[in-house]
Parts: structure tokens; C-alpha cells; sequence
């Protein structure tokens, strides 16, 4: 099959003739039509061993049932979440983490679902029942954070979305932002903290009593992080919670009821998945360029031809 595998030089991926993949018991074998790009991956290609396939996102259709018996037929349309393997045209996907795609929803939709989508619906869970609550997101123009602040507001919260330029306000208020700011002044019950650094430090010193500030990303690991400890002791309660999709879906058991969740809001028409970019998987390296340069913000999408 044709994968896009790891190599040295920018941008660290090549379409390379490799061996199918082998399925375990559990997992099903799926021809892989569109996947969307994340942030994370992409920056990670660098340190990935040479030669290896990456990708977390499928859309594509089961050519193989897994073998445990587990999981949609041979022929059914599918998306799933897979810790790598996805950018090839087969991917072995465990059946924990895959559903079918309901009628109306595209490949191209239900790929952007399994990390963005995902990851905004656990870490919202984090803050429980959300109805009527202040929940703050950061990092709301991007593909994580306009998930997330339209599924707060589908659940009733107040929503609130943290952005660098208030250019994006229209959008974000399109998507369900009851407020677009560029800096706090009020407290939250659930943040959804995704940039890190003096974001995080500023978001912690918000959170009202008994608040879940949920992190999911820092831009710079090797950052130091400070805020004011009165702001955030005078919160009794508030807590910091650090998150991770992969872990949270495991614990949860929760990969493929989650992708269920979100495919039924796409085909309801009641969640947009905000992509602003398709392209032939042969067009990797501008696509990726699209994505670090923050020249498209939501989500990029490439299709398997
Ligand atoms: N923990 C997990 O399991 C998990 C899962 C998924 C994603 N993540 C992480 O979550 C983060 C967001 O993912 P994504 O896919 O949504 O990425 P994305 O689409 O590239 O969005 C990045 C967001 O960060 C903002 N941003 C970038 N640099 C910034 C800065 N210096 N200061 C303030 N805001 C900045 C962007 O705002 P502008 O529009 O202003 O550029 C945008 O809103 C990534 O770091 C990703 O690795 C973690």
C-alpha cells in the first residue's frame, strides 16, 4: 500500500510504497478515504523514527471485520481514532475506537471528529453537567477549540472564547461564543485550556470555587508557568487537570461512544466541523504549511486518491 512515512527533511513525511498492516484480533482493517491533520502530530513528526507511518484521524471503509468477531462488517462506512497508522490507504483501527459514519456525514466530516472532537468532548465531560455554567476556552479559533465551544454551548453553558485577535469574534459568536475576548476579567466554572504559558498562568488565576481548569496542550514544554497564588487559593476547590485524548478515552472506555456522539450532532446539523482546508494527500507538504503557519485555522483535511 502507499503510506506517508516519516523522513528527515521538511516536512518530515513522503508517500512510500510500504507492507499492509496486520490487524490484531481486535482491530479492524480499513481502507482509509480522508483523514484531518493535528496539530500535535504534525509537530511530532520530527522525532518519529525514520520510515515510520503516523496519523491519528481515519474516515475510509471496513475491507476486513476484525477477526474477534468485534466492531462493523466488511463494506461499512467508518471513522476512527488510532495511536498511528492512519495517513496510508490501510489502517488497523481497534474496534474501541471505531463506529460507523450515519448517513449524511462525509468522510471528510467524521475525520476531523476522533482527536478534535474527541478531546473537546472529554475535557468539557471533566466539568460535568455544564448547563448554565461560565465555561471559558482557549485557543478557540483552532481546531480543538471550536469543537469545544460549540459543544459547551449545545450543553447550555455560558461560553466564553479566549483568542489573540478579536478578528475572529464574528465566527466564534457564529459557532456559539456568548463572549469573544482578548483578555479576563470575569471567573469560570470549566476552562478548556489549550496554548499553555502565560495563557494557562492567566486562566488559573479565573477559576471561580470548586472551577476545573482542564489543560490540553502547552506550545513550549520547557516554559515556566506563574500566576498569583491569592487568585487561585481564593478559590476553594478549583482544580488543575491535565489531559491526555489517548489515556482519557482508555479510561473512559469511551473511543467509540464518544465518535457516536459527535457523528450524530454532524448528521443532525447541529455541529460544523469547521474545515477550512481540503487537499489530495499528495498536497501533505502545503497542508502543513496551512496548519504551523496558522494560515487556515479549523481543521485540514486530506483525501486518500
Ligand atoms: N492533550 C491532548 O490529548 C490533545 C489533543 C488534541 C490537541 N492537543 C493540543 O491542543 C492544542 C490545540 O490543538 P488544535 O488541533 O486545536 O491546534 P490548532 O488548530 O493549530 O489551534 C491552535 C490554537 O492555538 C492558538 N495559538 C497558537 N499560538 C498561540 C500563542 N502563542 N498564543 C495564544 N494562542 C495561540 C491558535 O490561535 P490563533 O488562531 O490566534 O493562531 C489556535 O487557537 C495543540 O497544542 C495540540 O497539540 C492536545
Amino acid at each position: 500500500m502507499l503510506a506517508l512515512t516519516v523522513v528527515p527533511a521538511a516536512p518530515h513525511v513522503a508517500l512510500t510504497e510500504v507492507a499492509d498492516p496486520t490487524p490484531l484480533p481486535d482491530q479492524a482493517l480499513v481502507g482509509v478515504k480522508a483523514f484531518s491533520l493535528n496539530r500535535g502530530e504534525v509537530l511530532d513528526l520530527p522525532t518519529r523514527p525514520e520510515g515510520s507511518i503516523t496519523g491519528w484521524d481515519a474516515a475510509g471503509v471496513v475491507e476486513h471485520a476484525a477477526a474477534d468477531g468485534s466492531g462493523p462488517a466488511a463494506g461499512t462506512r467508518v471513522v476512527g481514532l488510532v495511536r498511528v497508522g492512519a495517513w496510508a490507504e490501510l489502517a488497523a483501527i481497534p474496534t474501541n475506537r471505531l463506529t460507523p459514519i450515519p448517513d449524511g456525514v462525509s468522510f471528510a466530516q467524521a475525520s476531523t471528529l476522533p482527536t478534535a472532537g474527541v478531546t473537546a468532548l472529554r475535557s468539557l465531560e471533566i466539568g460535568g453537567l455544564l448547563l448554565a455554567k461560565r465555561v471559558l476556552i482557549t485557543g478557540a479559533t483552532g481546531g480543538v477549540g471550536r469543537m469545544a465551544l460549540q459543544l459547551a454551548s449545545l450543553s447550555g453553558a455560558h461560553v466564553t472564547a479566549l483568542v489573540r485577535d478579536l478578528a475572529a469574534e464574528s465566527l466564534l459568536r457564529r459557532l456559539g461564543a456568548s463572549a469573544v475576548v482578548n483578555a479576563l476579567t470575569e471567573d469560570f466554572d470549566v476552562i478548556v485550556e489549550g496554548v499553555g504559558g502565560a495563557t494557562l498562568g492567566m486562566a488559573i488565576e479565573h477559576l471561580g470555587k470548586r472551577g476545573v481548569l482542564v489543560n490540553i496542550a502547552t506550545l513550549d514544554p520547557a516554559e515556566s508557568v506563574t500566576f498569583r497564588m491569592s487568585r487561585f487559593t481564593r478559590s476553594p476547590g478549583a482544580r488543575i487537570y491535565t489531559f491526555t485524548s489517548f489515556d482519557e478515552t482508555a479510561a473512559h472506555d469511551s473511543g467509540t461512544s464518544d465518535l457516536i456522539r459527535l457523528c450524530t450532532l454532524v448528521a443532525e446539523g447541529r455541529l460544523d466541523c469547521q474545515i477550512e482546508l481540503e487537499h489530495s494527500w499528495r498536497a501533505i507538504a502545503d497542508a502543513i504549511e496551512a496548519l504551523l503557519s496558522r494560515r487556515v485555522g479549523g481543521k485540514v483535511v486530506l483525501h486518500i486518491d
